[in-house]
């Protein structure tokens, strides 16, 4: 496929599905590949014959909805967020923790694909933040719409190259060999999977930190995107904090959140607002 039909698709489809095309264009190559394939799988010539398909066959929207996923995902992806985490959001978190008495540190990751970015929250918790508060635990709930990208989280198995940003020292402990490379239970254990669409169910919380990355303030368009964010807003705590993607941004004037500090994409609840 020409890569300007599959452009003046994608323009076409994307706001039918609710998406913003400015979050594919970099991307568009691997939808681009899928959406071919499905072309030949369906018989259709081209996009044009296609769109009358989806017209007439409106139970296919759900299946072009699923080859516009981005799965793409790395363990401390963007790693000086991920050292500020460290650093100083969660143990803020884990000290309000300890003052509201539960002893635990709740996590969302939102859109986890394989595990790497909850197992990340994990390892950090873990390796550094939770000596200072023994007495509290990390509890992560990671969600996605893919179910075989959760089956593989489950299973904790990686090759080496997704490891490239984990700290060595880290790596040698968190890891066991067997052929590759499997997460140790210890770390698997503080992390629940579900298969969620963001769009329809968003687990109940509250959350001391929801993780928010690469996926609503990329992909969706932006009713769609303030929509989630009042919803995760009502699930986190007064105080809790909301990671975004480094490239990514809140829409502007969304009430309810404050930035941490300049710099890394990391929000704090505000005490009032929605
Ligand atoms: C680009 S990855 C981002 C992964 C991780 N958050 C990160 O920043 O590295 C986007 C993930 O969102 C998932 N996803 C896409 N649409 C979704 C939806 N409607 N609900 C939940 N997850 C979705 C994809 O399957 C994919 O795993």
């Amino acid at each position: 496929m020409h890569d300007p039909d599959c452009v003046r698709f994608l323009q076409w489809a994307l706001p039918r599905l609710r998406m913003r095309w400015a979050g594919f264009r970099r991307v568009r190559r691997q939808v681009c590949k899928r959406i071919a394939r499905r072309l030949g799988e369906l018989g259709l010539a081209d996009t044009t014959a296609y769109e009358t398909f989806l017209e007439a066959h409106p139970e296919e929207w759900a299946r072009l909805d699923a080859l516009c996923r981005i799965t793409i995902s790395r363990f401390f992806r963007d790693r000086r967020v991920f050292e500020f985490l460290g650093d100083e959001v969660l143990p803020d978190l884990a000290r309000r923790a300890e003052e509201r008495g539960d002893g635990e540190v709740r996590c969302w990751s939102a859109g986890c694909a394989s595990g790497e970015e909850p197992y990340t929250v994990a390892m950090i918790w873990h390796f550094s933040a939770r000596e200072n508060h023994p007495g509290t635990r990390l509890r992560v709930i990671a969600t996605d719409a893919d179910e075989r990208l959760l089956e593989r989280a489950r299973r904790g198995t990686w090759t080496e190259g997704s490891l490239r940003n984990v700290p060595p020292p880290w790596r040698e402990q968190a890891f066991e060999r067997r052929g590759d490379l499997s997460l140790t239970a210890f770390l698997k254990d503080p992390v629940e999977f579900r298969l969620e669409d963001i769009r329809r169910r968003l687990p109940d919380g509250p959350f001391d930190l929801v993780l928010c990355r690469n996926l609503v303030l990329t992909y969706f368009e932006e009713s769609l995107q303030r929509q989630i964010l009042r919803r995760i807003a009502e699930r986190l705590l007064p105080g809790g904090a909301l990671m975004i993607g480094i490239h990514e941004a809140l829409p502007a004037g969304e009430p309810g959140f404050s930035l941490w500090v300049p710099g890394p994409g990391v929000y704090r609840r505000n005490r009032s607002g929605p």
